[in-house]
């Protein structure tokens, strides 16, 4: 079997004096934790979206005058509500408003976001006077006569007293959305928030960013931040099943959804085809043919797809779909962030949140190949920085070879 690390080695040699740690960035900034205590952001748990204190931090450290934010992969859509939501905190004392615009694949995100923005425009007094019957008529609550619509995932999936919880919620509000609905009661009482609410404005695109993309103007976003899904089978449509079927989804729904999620599932099948009908009805075939060139040109992706395809040979992976879903992957970044290219303005910002992943012992250092096709389109990678993780070794983070710990990190790309 032939193992060559040549390409990639190249290609962190080309970086390297980009890559910094910045201990101002840590796991618990990055991921939904840091949201846990803060009023409007702690409502809805999305336990793959990151806080709004990492958004204000970029923003202000990359562009402190407002304008237009977008969020390709918007989760529940922190990146949305900080930047229309000024807000003082840690790092920044003026946060101006900006206008925002968000993309998501998954219905439970979007729903999330609208349940949040239906929530800024509700009468608060009858919100609470509301709340109050709720919390005492429930408790009285026994009709399970509705049942839920199981899909495949969620089938036996919970005890008989959960069920039986579920069944009830179903019939009524739950005890679980009654402290919720509290604490939401609680935020709007303005204890904690300027009662102006947002002088921004937040638009929310539902669907896969692989077809809207396309559909945005060029030059109309001043910042983009976000996190896509990351390169590591992490199945979105498992995690949220109940949620999906809570809000009316069946097993044929779930699967399409599965489907367009951005292929990082084993279950993902290729979406080539899909993506040439996309840019040739907008026609925009040449464009198609543009991304297509510039994923083949890198060399560091061909290498990776390759050792992938040996190693599957060999049996040494423990799926033998991970080859198509890391090809496909990349392949869909490449044509996201062609689009992200095309529609920034020029000297905008995209912020991005990933992790390298690693497969059969073979590192795949996502940031270095995004970055390699960013540049391709004309986006200059300004850094990478690696999330500090207290264990003070970045020369070993850092490393190219071996068992070297993978990079978690955030970069920072300009167009030029
Ligand atoms: C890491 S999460 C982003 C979380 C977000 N930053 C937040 O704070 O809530 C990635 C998101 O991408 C979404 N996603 C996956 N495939 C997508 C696609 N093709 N188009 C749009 N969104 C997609 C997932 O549903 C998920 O919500």
């Amino acid at each position: 079997m032939m193992i060559t690390d040549e390409a990639r080695k190249k290609l962190f040699k080309k970086y390297e004096k980009l890559i910094a740690v910045n201990p101002d960035l840590n796991r618990r900034l990055v991921s939904f934790q840091a949201n846990k205590q803060v009023p409007l952001y702690r409502w809805f748990k999305y336990k793959e979206g990151f806080s709004s204190k990492l958004v204000r931090y970029f923003m202000t450290k990359y562009h402190p005058t407002a304008g237009h934010i977008l969020d390709p992969f918007a989760g529940a859509g922190t990146t949305l509500f900080s930047a229309i939501n000024p807000e003082k905190d840690l790092f920044s004392t003026d946060c101006p408003s900006w206008s925002s615009t968000g993309i998501e694949l998954m219905p439970v995100g979007k729903f999330a976001i609208e349940a949040r923005l239906a929530a800024e425009r509700i009468d608060r007094k009858r919100f609470h006077q509301q709340m109050e019957v709720f919390g005492r008529s429930f408790d009285e609550f026994r009709d399970t006569s509705s049942r839920i619509k199981h899909i495949a995932i969620t089938q036996n999936a919970f005890t008989g007293k959960t069920e039986e919880n579920l069944n009830r919620y179903l019939n009524y509000f739950g005890e679980a959305i009654s402290a919720k609905l509290r604490q939401i009661a609680g935020d709007l009482r303005g204890d904690n928030r300027n009662e102006s609410g947002h002088d921004g404005k937040l638009t929310v695109i539902s669907g896969s960013s692989l077809e809207a993309l396309p559909k945005l103007a060029d030059g109309s976003f001043d910042f983009i931040m976000t996190s896509p899904p990351y390169c590591n089978r992490y199945d979105y449509t498992r995690t949220y099943a109940l949620e999906l079927v809570f809000l009316g989804h069946d097993d044929a729904d779930v699967k399409r959804l599965r489907q367009e999620l951005l292929s990082c599932t084993v279950e993902n099948k290729e979406k080539d085809h899909k993506l040439k009908e996309i840019y040739n009805k907008i026609g925009r075939r040449s464009d198609y043919d543009h991304v297509m060139s510039v994923y083949m040109a890198c060399e560091a992706m061909q290498e990776v797809n390759s050792i992938l395809g040996e190693l599957n040979a060999h049996k040494k992976l423990n799926n033998s779909n991970i080859p198509r879903m890391v090809r496909n992957y990349f392949l869909e970044m490449c044509f996201c962030i062609f689009e992200m290219a095309r529609i920034l303005k020029n000297n905008g910002f995209v912020v991005m949140v990933n992790d390298n992943v690693r497969y059969g012992g073979e590192e795949i250092p996502v940031d270095l190949i995004l970055s390699s096709f960013a540049e391709s389109f004309g986006l200059r990678l300004k850094k990478i920085w690696i999330l500090a993780t207290g264990k003070g070794n970045s020369s070993q983070q850092m490393g190219n070879h071996g068992k070297s710990e993978l990079r978690k990190c955030i970069y920072v790309w300009e167009k030029i």
